[in-house]
């Protein structure tokens, strides 16, 4: 019998369980053996790996985070350290692994095939949509409407006491969470790094649209979006130089890892779903190194070096909205 493994790393994404549902689903049915590894490719060197079948899927397409448990595995950039993970794997007797994460567990398991002559292949799953050769990325869509409703609240706050605030939202080093979650929720400025010029012309612009709304209605709120590891010196310098810049009061709030939990909404599964039967539907034939990817609409397979080679833009469309919308200075 085949033995096909499956591990999710890197950042945990709400989705990741329903993609591990699908592909052991439709990996049993193919006639698979099938384990998961535990911790990301941390299990492949410890390994831990433990037994997966369809009953073990039961009630678990809606659960947030991962059953198999996720890492970072900094050791894992080691020519030494794949060596003995693709020994583990051979040992174990594995012919396909499944991978479900993002950029940087993509590069581990494109760097894996130095020494596994086995089948390798990606699944897109994380909240930052920062993978190039798919639409989206699984747990997109669920961290957006966690931004979304979390934004709906201190929205509420703000407006009660005419207050600016500042929303830290997650995203890594791309605006897409970012962007969603402030288009979304009408928030009032939108700092992401693929609209970001620059820190003090920015500010102007804050100002000066807090200005002319204080002269024309009088006391305002004022929400912006901020992706992370954008700002010098982050949320709280931002906060300050806010204060500053406009004799006003604005409170920070990080939404954080709270971004990365709860139960994957539809879209997040249907896609894990369509990704896992894909993952396994490809296991069955001879093709390796890849990723699945869904491009307007259309399952794709993407070679795992294309999804990165690229940074993946935010689209068009949602920057020109958004500044039509929000940070209007840019508007021709
Ligand atoms: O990649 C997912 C992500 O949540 C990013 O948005 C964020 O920058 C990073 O992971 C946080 O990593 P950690 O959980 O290791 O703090």
């Amino acid at each position: 019998t085949k033995h096909l493994a499956v591990l999710t790393s890197g950042g945990d994404a709400p989705g990741m369980n329903a993609c591990i549902r699908a592909v052991v689903l439709n990996a049993e049915r193919a006639g698979y053996d099938v384990s998961g590894y535990l911790r990301g490719f941390n299990g492949l060197l410890d390994n831990e790996r433990i037994t997966l079948n369809a009953e073990r899927m039961h009630n678990l397409i809606q659960q947030g985070g991962t059953i198999l448990h996720s890492a970072r595995c900094e050791q894992f950039r080691q020519s030494a350290v794949r060596k003995q993970a693709a020994d583990n794997l051979n040992a174990a007797g594995i012919d396909t692994l499944i991978v479900i994460g993002g950029d940087g567990s993509f590069h581990g398991a494109h760097a894996l095939k130095e020494h596994w002559p086995g089948q390798i292949i990606g699944i897109p799953g994380t909240i930052d949509n920062d993978v190039d050769g798919t639409d989206a990325t699984i747990g997109y869509y669920t961290a957006i409407e966690t931004a979304v409703s979390s934004i709906d609240k201190v929205r509420d706050t703000a407006d009660a006491f005419d207050r600016v605030f500042v929303v830290e939202v997650m995203g890594r080093h791309a605006g897409f969470l970012g962007m969603s979650a402030a288009l979304a929720s009408a928030a009032d400025f939108v700092l992401v790094p693929e609209l970001f010029e620059d820190a003090s012309a920015s500010l102007q612009q804050i100002k000066q649209q807090i200005i002319q709304r204080q002269q024309s209605r009088g006391p305002v709120s004022y929400v912006i979006v901020l992706a992370e590891n954008l700002w010098p010196n982050g949320v709280n310098a931002l906060c300050k130089q806010v204060a500053d810049t406009t004799g006003l009061e604005a409170k920070p709030v990080t939404l954080g890892h709270v971004q990365r939990g709860g139960s994957p909404v539809s879209q997040d599964r249907i896609l894990a779903v369509k990704s896992g039967t894909f993952a396994v539907d490809l296991a069955c034939k001879n093709i390796s190194d890849v990723m699945v990817g869904i491009q307007n609409d259309r399952l794709v397979t993407v070679p795992l070096e294309e999804t990165w080679q690229n940074q993946k833009t935010l689209g068009q469309d949602a920057c020109k909205t958004a500044l039509h919308l929000m940070n209007q200075r840019y508007i021709d």
